[in-house]
């Protein structure tokens, strides 16, 4: 075993400034698009750092080059030797393990590599029961497991787990014995995330961890990165998650291409990012001043003997315009209205002891007979597992409940936006997606409409299967507004979006005319909505705004 696989652990206090991961140049290209172009980074030992970007900006797809699961197309990717890293991906669908007939003990011992240790000792162990002498390369090899057992956290696992478990906020039932096979898919998730972060990985690569996770545990998930030991490269949209551990941001940008490295936290990121566009937007300002000059005097001399004095005024502003690296920025903002295309009757939704079954779960939802009114908007918050989503599915009309009924008043017509985005057909492209719910609007409203929410140009011919998760919001969301439903069923919509596509969107939901329940684990975003009342499942407690 190769001492560098023990970097930093939890073990280790000593940290230096080496460098174990650094990204030369890298471009990545998928069909048609450069999705990444000379990318330069790097992270040292214990390094806490984010990764931010606008949705599609392609963060994802540089942690798969990291990972390996993806090649670039130039440049070189440096791994130091035995790094040991822990990857969770936005979705988990495909990298969940298959065989699940382990406990969940099982699976945190196998990620911390103390499975394969502990099969071993356990051989020599019973070799000891039969055996009493001539041992001794067995009693040192014994001893020395047992030194690499506690190096790696083999004594502390057990409680270290119960305090992952409780901290991701995993239901109290579901403790080291429970059968990894017998959870829910959310549980899974957050099971996903607990094992990288027991595993003491020296990289952790986190894809928007705090999407999956309660306001609670987003919390302690902040504290917990705060004071890990190895190193990290965190994306999420959320400024005060991040705040709460990062000492440096690497931002991906679209206009710029390339990463750009912040020292200094989240907060301090905001503050010299501001500076820094401030800056540009001087320099663009003051250059597109001068073209203005030269091009007032190219225009006053262009006939007669000035000729030649308005062609040498045109070379110039050429000139400048082919030197300059900043322009205004055209903030890309999603800027269209949700719309209704007609009124519905005062009473919108009614509901009275529902409840639904699944197995020996029961959700019972009798102690929030619900009545919303027209314009009315309403949010349901509550812990994971608490059934906010089935709710939402029963009135969607997508399952039914077992009992109980709920009534949907006269002209009600509901837009759904469902959490896991499964109604999107990934083999349509974008506009095929827009067009199968479109009737007899032109491909080219059509086009217009996508624009608005930032698909321009051959964007629209993308399959939806290849979107970024951020990207495949914003086609729910579009399609959403083309319906023009007067009420609107949302589960947690704002997940995926980056910062400026949550507050348009928000600020859309505000201006809307219809009426709303909405589920969301995202404080900011239920801010900017300007809701009537908010709902707290399981005790079914309401606060009127
Ligand atoms: N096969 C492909 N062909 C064309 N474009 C692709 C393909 N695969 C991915 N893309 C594009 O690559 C870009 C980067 O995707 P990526 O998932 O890395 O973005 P992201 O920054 O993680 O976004 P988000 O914040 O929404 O998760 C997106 O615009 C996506 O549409
Ligand atoms: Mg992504």
């Amino acid at each position: 075993m190769s001492p560098e696989r023990f970097i930093p652990g939890k073990e280790s206090s000593e940290r230096t400034s080496k460098v174990i991961l650094t990204l030369n140049n890298v471009s990545v290209s998928k069909g048609e698009n450069e999705i990444l172009s000379g990318v330069n980074l790097n992270i040292t030992q214990g390094e806490h750092a984010a990764l931010v970007g606008s949705n599609g900006v392609g963060k994802t797809t540089l942690f798969e080059v990291i990972t390996g699961d993806e090649q670039p197309d130039d440049g070189s990717v440096l791994v130091s030797r035995g790094l040991n890293i822990a990857y969770v991906p936005q979705s988990i669908e495909n990298v969940f393990p298959k065989d699940q007939e382990h406990t969940v003990l099982e699976y945190f011992l196998h990620a911390r590599g103390l499975d394969v240790i502990q099969r071993r000792m356990h051989e020599l162990e019973t070799v000891f029961t039969q055996q009493k002498t001539g041992l001794e390369a067995e009693l040192d090899e014994y001893g020395e497991l047992q030194t690499i057992y506690q190096f790696k956290g083999g004594y502390t696992i057990e409680s270290d787990a119960k305090a992952i478990l409780d901290g991701v906020g995993l239901p109290e039932n579901i403790g080291l014995g429970t059968m990894v096979s017998n959870l829910s898919g959310g549980e899974k998730t957050k099971l996903f995330l607990a094992q990288a972060l027991i595993s003491n990985a020296d990289l952790l690569l986190l894809d928007e961890p705090s999407n999956h996770l309660d306001p609670d545990s987003v919390a302690w998930l902040g504290d917990y990165l705060r004071s890990y030991r190895g190193a990290m490269l965190v994306i999420s949209h959320q400024p005060t998650f991040l705040n709460a551990f990062t000492e440096k941001v690497i931002e991906l940008s679209l206009e710029d291409r390339g990463a750009f490295t912040y020292t200094g936290g989240y907060e301090s990121y905001e503050a010299q990012k501001a500076q820094r566009d401030f800056e540009r937007e001087k320099t663009a300002m003051r250059t597109d001043a001068e073209i203005a000059r030269l091009q007032e005097q190219a225009d006053r001399f262009r006939a007669g003997v000035h000729s030649k004095t308005s062609k040498d005024r045109q070379k110039k502003i050429a000139k400048i315009e082919a030197d300059r690296t900043t322009r205004k920025r055209k903030e890309k903002v999603i800027r269209i209205g949700f719309e209704v295309e007609t009124q519905s009757g005062y009473e919108v939704l009614k509901t009275s002891d529902l409840i639904k079954r699944y197995g020996e779960n029961t959700l019972d939802y009798s102690n929030i007979n619900m009545d919303i009114i027209r314009g009315e908007k309403v949010a349901i918050v509550g812990p994971v597992g608490a059934g906010k989503s089935t709710l939402l599915k029963i009135i969607a009309g997508v399952i039914e409940p077992d009992e109980g009924t709920f009534i949907i008043g006269n002209k009600v017509d509901i837009g759904y936006y469902s959490q896991e985005m499964e109604d999107l057909n990934v083999d349509n492209t974008v506009l095929e997606e827009m067009r199968s719910i479109a009737g007899a609007e032109s491909d080219q409203r059509l086009r217009t409409f996508l624009g608005a929410f930032l698909f321009s140009g051959d964007d629209v011919f993308k399959p939806v299967g290849v979107l970024s998760f951020g990207e495949r919001s914003r086609v729910m969301l579009a399609k959403l507004a083309l319906g023009k439903h007067n009420f609107l069923v949302l589960d947690e919509p704002s997940n995926h979006l980056d910062v400026a596509s949550r507050n348009s969107v928000a600020h859309m939901l505000k201006e809307y005319a219809g009426s709303i329940l909405l589920v969301s684990h995202d404080e900011e975003f239920m801010e900017g909505i300007g809701l009537n009342k908010i709902i707290r499942l399981p005790d079914g407690t309401v606060f009127q705004l």
